[in-house]
Order: structure tokens, then C-alpha cells, then sequence
């Protein structure tokens, strides 16, 4: 059994496997415009994040119903168990559905009901905002997400991050406040230290997701290892999308060796060719990381997440007790 760990960025959309998408392609009478499983597998070969997004984006098209984002997410749980997750802080995207005509309604209750149906794993839902959509979209997002907030823990921010800074969102993320959510941000994935700073000092999260370039900015680098702000790293996403080159050229030793507060996680693991243990093994393999190096990861997932203190400190007990094979 894999090390148990919490997966706190993995974009549920971002679990959609070729196999589910033609299934569901199938139950809701779409066409792909893909032969078969194989001919859109050979479609995952990217050359940025856009070049990503697009394809993530088109593929949603067959989450039409309840029933669909309950079986995406009961997929994404059955394989996350088998990874040792005992606890995931899970994205969605809604307006990538309602700008599409399905109710939000539909995408809280068809993915609420397979979490609250799965028991070994705790989960949180985070809602994000696509950063490259009008700031006053995602307002009447936050505002539509009223009545379901019983089920959301804290608001994010993901899409195409270059040219759409945090600061655009300035007075949604102060709105996401005022009711209670707490607050993550993708940023320094593919866009500038800066964002990082941004992301901090004007939507006060307390997590960066991504966040790898803030080695470019060595008093940004000291700030986040001093205040211990948590990063969410995916360094099979960061090959994928060719943020960095390949993984032996990975930043995250660079990252825990200067003290930060690092995880890692899957992203979007369909696309990216790993779950998030897929992820612990392959920087193992890459970048010699030692079993106490993936004890000190699977540690830092719990201590980075929302988890009560109670639960945290069980589940980092259950690390510390761990025996690899
Ligand atoms: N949405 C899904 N995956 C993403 C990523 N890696 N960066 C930004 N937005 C995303
Ligand atoms: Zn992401």
C-alpha cells in the first residue's frame, strides 16, 4: 500500500480518463471527434498550459448530467484510494459548465453525492474561478454558489494564468472572504514570481498552487519558507505542459531544500500520465528522492491541508507510522 498522503490540487475535471469520456460521450448521444480511446490519448502531447486547456475544455462536453460528475468523481476516488490518499481537496471549475448550459446545481449535486457516498477518504471541495473569464463572471459565480456553500470550503484560481494576474480578482477573492471561504491561487505556474506576491498580498490565500517560480525571486523565496505558506507542486504536470523540461530538471529539491513547506500532487492526472503517488515514485526515480523524502511530502499534505487539527495529526500519525516495503 502506497504511503497514505492528502492530494490537495487535483482539478476533478482534470480526472476525466479517454475510457469515461467515450462512455459518457455514448450514454449522452455526443460524437467525439475522436476515433477511438487510443486516437484521443494520441491528442494528450502538449506544447504549453493553453494548449492544455483546450483539449481539457472541449472533452467536458460530456459531463451533461448529475450522474455524469458523480461517476467522474467516483472514478477519481476509487483511484485515489489505491494511491494512499486518505484525504483530497478537490477543484472544479463551474463556470466551464454553466457557460456551457448546465446548472450549477447539477455539477455540486452530481459531485457531492459520490463524496459524500465514499467514506475512507475526506474530502474538501474548493471552487475555482477561471482567471482568464471576466472578473464580474466570477462574482455572479460566487454569488450563484450561495446556496451550496455548506459543501464548499474555500475558492482557487486556475486557467490560463499569463495576462489574467491575481489582482483581477482583488474584490471576488475579499467577497469569498466576507463568507467565510478560504482561499488558494495557481500562480508562478507559467506566469511571474510576481503573481506569487500578488496572489499573497492582495487575495490573502494561504496556499500558492504551483507556485515553482518563486525561485526566481530569492526575497520571495525566504518570504514563503519563513511564513511556511504551503505550495501545491505537480511535476508531471510541469513536464506535461512544459513548465520545466524534464523531471530530473525538476525544482522541487531546490524548493524543500530552502526550507519550504512543499507538496505534491497530480493536477490533471488523466492528461499527465500519473495519479499523485504516480508522482511520488517518479520523482524518486528522477530525482533520487529518499523514502524519507517522500515520509517528509506525504507529512507536509497533511499539515498543508484544511484539515481540523484532530484529523491532521491522526492522519500524520499514520505517515510516521508507515513501513515502506
Ligand atoms: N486547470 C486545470 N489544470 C490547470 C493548470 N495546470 N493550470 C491552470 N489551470 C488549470
Ligand atoms: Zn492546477
Amino acid at each position: 500500500m502506497a504511503i497514505p498522503k492528502a492530494e490537495l490540487h487535483i482539478h476533478i475535471e482534470g480526472t476525466l480518463e479517454p475510457e469515461l469520456a467515450f462512455h459518457l460521450a455514448q450514454r449522452n448521444n455526443i460524437t467525439l471527434p475522436y476515433t477511438d480511446v487510443e486516437h484521443l490519448r494520441s491528442a494528450y502531447s502538449f506544447t504549453d498550459l493553453q494548449s492544455f486547456l483546450d483539449l481539457y475544455y472541449r472533452l467536458m462536453d460530456v459531463l451533461r448530467t448529475p450522474d455524469d460528475f458523480h461517476d467522474l468523481t467516483t472514478a477519481y476516488l476509487q483511484r485515489a484510494a489505491t494511491q494512499g490518499v486518505r484525504h483530497a481537496e478537490i477543484f472544479f471549475d463551474p463556470q466551464a459548465h454553466t457557460n456551457r448550459g448546465i446548472p450549477l446545481d447539477t455539477v455540486i449535486q452530481g459531485i457531492t453525492s459520490a463524496l459524500d457516498a465514499h467514506h475512507d477518504i475526506s474530502t474538501d471541495l474548493i471552487l475555482c474561478f477561471l482567471r482568464d473569464r471576466p472578473a464580474q463572471e466570477a462574482m455572479d459565480t460566487l454569488h450563484a454558489a450561495r446556496p451550496h456553500l455548506h459543501h464548499i470550503t474555500a475558492v482557487g484560481l486556475d486557467s490560463a494564468e499569463i495576462g489574467h494576474p491575481p489582482t483581477k480578482f482583488t474584490e471576488v477573492f475579499q467577497a469569498a472572504a466576507d463568507l467565510g471561504l478560504r482561499r488558494v491561487a495557481h500562480a508562478g505556474e507559467e506566469g511571474p514570481a510576481d503573481y506569487i506576491w500578488q496572489a499573497l498580498n492582495h487575495l490573502d490565500v494561504e496556499r500558492i498552487d504551483h507556485g515553482i517560480r518563486c525561485l526566481d525571486d530569492p526575497t520571495l523565496l525566504t518570504h514563503l519558507a519563513t511564513t511556511q505558506t504551503p505550495l501545491t507542486v505537480c511535476p508531471l504536470s510541469n513536464v506535461r505542459l512544459r513548465a520545466v523540461p524534464t523531471l530530473a530538471d525538476h525544482p522541487l529539491p531546490a524548493l524543500m531544500d530552502a526550507g519550504l513547506l512543499v507538496t505534491v500532487n497530480s493536477d490533471d492526472p488523466s492528461y499527465f500520465g500519473g495519479y499523485v503517488h504516480d508522482n511520488y515514485l517518479a520523482l524518486q526515480h528522477h530525482l533520487g528522492l529518499t523514502n524519507e523524502d517522500l515520509r517528509t511530502l506525504a507529512r507536509n499534505s497533511f499539515t498543508a491541508s484544511f484539515l481540523t487539527p484532530k484529523r491532521r495529526d491522526h492522519l500524520i500519525a499514520q505517515v510516521d507510522a508507515y513501513v515502506f516495503p
